[in-house]
């Protein structure tokens, strides 16, 4: 049995569809031993313990980045996390945990990178007038939005889409592509080769 943690901010969306592919074996053979939010705040949290998930807030406020992450890597080590989902997860990971948890961090973004990383990429993508966007998994490295890219999907941006619309259709995608993603890491079926994550 794999086990996954993962770490929000907020509503948790993909989070719960994670959770939903865990139950419906889309992520074979794993179970999420761990949410956490450095928000007390975020919707999320209350989403995960009504499916029974353990779930608890670490507040960042008054710490060091590091302090914060070593913090984290405290729980997510007593739970005997393999891999960490970064589902909305609002904050950058400091150096210290990107190397403890090398190619085992994992997030999703809301855009085709490396196309309009950073906040708000889904506005960035619509205001720029581009014809397609869509949504990138990835493995986290010490830069924002960077590191091998694991899976992407392509949405259309539709002549009549607002950013709401066009969000929403870029949510959907990033609720199937990223069970599929997690489920690719899980099976230990691929290689990293430089920026290449390579299915095997
Ligand atoms: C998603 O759009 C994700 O791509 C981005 O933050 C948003 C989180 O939404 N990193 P949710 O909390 O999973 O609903």
């Amino acid at each position: 049995m794999k086990r996954l943690g993962i770490l929000i901010s907020g509503r948790g969306s993909n989070m719960m569809a994670l959770a939903d592919a865990v139950r419906e074996r889309r992520i074979p053979q794993a179970e999420i031993a761990l949410v956490v939010s450095n928000a007390a705040t975020a919707a999320g949290i209350e989403r995960a313990r009504g499916r029974s998930i353990p779930a608890v807030v670490l507040d960042h406020r008054g710490k060091t980045r590091e302090e914060h992450d070593r913090a984290v890597a405290a729980e997510l080590e007593r739970c005997g996390v393999d891999l960490v989902c970064l589902a909305g997860y609002m904050r950058l990971l400091s150096p210290w945990f990107i190397r403890r948890y090398e190619h085992r961090v994992v997030n999703i973004h809301p855009s085709l990178l490396p196309a309009f990383p950073g906040l708000d990429a889904q506005k960035q993508a619509f205001d720029y007038g581009v014809k397609f966007t869509g949504c990138t998994v990835h493995l986290v490295d010490e830069e924002l939005d960077h590191g091998p890219i694991v899976k992407q999907a392509v949405v259309a941006v539709e002549p009549d889409d607002s950013v709401e619309t066009l969000s929403a259709r870029i949510l959907r995608e990033e609720h199937k592509l990223y069970p599929q993603a997690v489920a690719l890491l899980l099976s230990g079926r691929y290689r990293i080769e430089g920026r290449r994550v390579v299915e095997m």
